[in-house]
């Protein structure tokens, strides 16, 4: 039966305005004032904002690191992600020696369990001519990107060298290289020297990961795109200087886009020196308060494209057991560096977090409009990664991935709340006034309030083509 959302207000990357809303099958079939509805299922969504269902560009789903495995999988992190309102989100696959193919088959495997619909970027982490040859055949696989680190010596790095190649290739074949900037070579030694110093709390992860390493390899990264002639993406921008070199580089035409991720515009090391500051361990790490107004002001500028989550949760106390979905879950976790900081499972929980806390502390604290939360959460990832018009946009012929938001809900905030299969959460009693009240995924009513409609197994690998730069 068609569905048909009355009287809400539409908020898209550019117009906020008056519709109904025709869903009929999977899609958006009409968007219009006081559309008939002889045979639909009506909701009326009066004083309800309607947006296209976020779309998260950067997880981390069932990801072994560290000796265990970031705590939510294919079914668990998209559960929570439809529950914050998202119904794309993609994942990085690990690169296996076996080659391209066998890599993404691994990740196909483990997402048949997939809730919503996702794509995959693929890591590249080792290079040489064979894989060279192989990196075209990745479109094939509906896979456009490859994200590649000037950080983690001797193993994610791939050195400017082959990242200068990598570049190359992509532009020949219209894919997107995405870009981890932090300087290894600078974070190797300062890493020897605080263990050798016996530093070994959570403020050293950071302390030994300066913020001019992101800085300088931003801009490098930039560099090199533009020697290249090809686009590039910095994923997890996190550093107030490298916003000033992505707008340096703009300014002149460089084809670089960034990202930014909720945690870098609302925390810094003070986190870290907390009891319980391994909760906030990832990579690039949390910096100084300067950071974050940096980066908001990159956000109300729109110096930045996108914001993604980089969801990668571990449990603060994997010795301990939560409850989820009536069984008990134990995952190893950040204890496992209770010692030693450089053990500390690297990576943040966040991917129910990004729109609530975006809108109450971005939208509703007037950094951003309501316009750009639905650019930078939805619009911008679905154009720049070759979805758009498909998903990301409220229009006829649109996937009907719909958040009909009630934006008068107050929700205080925390690990009760939130269905992340993890032990914390960042933004514990935090006060929340917007929430998504309804979520759809292609058609399909998959949250209702606070009941679950979703399955495990309703999600769609999305092929992805040629995206746009933005
Ligand atoms: O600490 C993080 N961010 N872990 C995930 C891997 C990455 O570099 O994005
Ligand atoms: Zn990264
Ligand atoms: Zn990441």
């Amino acid at each position: 039966m068609p569905t048909l959302i009355k009287n809400g207000t539409l908020i898209t990357a550019s117009d906020t305005f008056q519709a109904d809303i025709l869903i009929e099958g999977e899609t958006i079939s009409q968007i219009g004032k006081d559309l008939p509805h002889p045979s639909a299922e009506v909701i009326d969504a009066a004083g309800k904002l309607i947006m296209p269902g976020g779309i998260d560009p950067h997880v981390h789903l069932d990801l072994p690191m560290f000796g265990t495995v970031s705590s939510d999988d294919h079914y668990t992190g998209h559960k929570a992600a439809a529950f914050g309102g998202t119904t794309t989100a993609m994942d990085f696959v690990v690169q296996e020696d076996k080659g391209f193919e066998y890599s993404v088959d691994v990740w196909r495997k483990m997402s048949e369990k997939a809730a919503i619909d996702y794509s995959f970027h693929m890591n590249l982490t080792k290079f040489d001519d064979k894989i060279a040859k192989d990196i075209p055949n990745l479109m094939k696989m509906g896979v456009q990107t490859l994200k590649v680190f000037t950080a983690y010596n001797g193993k994610l790095r791939l050195d400017d060298g082959g990242i200068f190649k990598a570049l190359r290739i992509a532009k020949e074949n219209g894919m997107l290289i995405m870009a981890h900037c932090e300087n290894g070579d600078v974070i190797e030694p300062f890493i020897a020297d605080a263990l050798a110093a016996g530093h070994t709390t959570p403020e050293w992860h950071a302390l030994t990961r300066p913020k001019w390493g992101a800085v300088e390899s931003s801009l490098r990264m930039a560099a090199m795109a533009e020697q290249a002639d090809s686009p590039v993406y910095i994923v997890h921008m996190n550093a107030g200087g490298e916003v000033d070199m992505l707008k340096y580089a703009r300014e002149r035409g460089v084809k670089v886009m960034g990202e930014t991720c909720p945690p870098y515009l609302f925390f810094s090391v003070d986190n870290l020196r907390q009891p319980d500051g391994a909760k906030w361990i990832c990579s690039p790490p949390m910096r100084d308060k300067e950071d974050n107004a940096r980066l908001w002001k990159g956000l109300h500028e729109n110096t930045l494209q996108t914001i993604g989550t980089d969801h990668c949760p571990f449990f603060f106390d994997g010795t301990k057991p939560i409850m989820y979905e009536g069984k008990e879950v134990k995952i190893a976790g950040k204890e496992l560096g209770k010692d030693n900081f450089t053990k500390i499972p690297n990576g943040l929980p966040g991917i129910q977090d990004r729109l609530p806390i975006m809108w109450t502390y971005g939208v509703r604290a007037g950094h951003i409009t309501a316009n750009q939360f639905v650019a930078y959460n939805c619009t911008n990832p679905a154009k720049i990664f070759g979805l758009y018009p498909k998903k990301g946009a409220l229009i006829p012929g649109a996937d009907a991935d719909i958040a009909i938001w009630d934006p008068e809900k107050k929700i205080k905030y925390g690990v009760a709340h939130s269905h992340q299969r993890t032990d914390y959460n960042l933004y514990e009693g935090w006060e929340i006034v917007g929430y998504p009240e309804k979520v759809f995924l292609r058609g399909k009513m998959i949250v209702d309030g606070e009941r679950w409609l979703g399955k495990s197994g309703d999600g769609q690998y999305l092929k992805r083509g040629i995206g746009e730069i933005l």
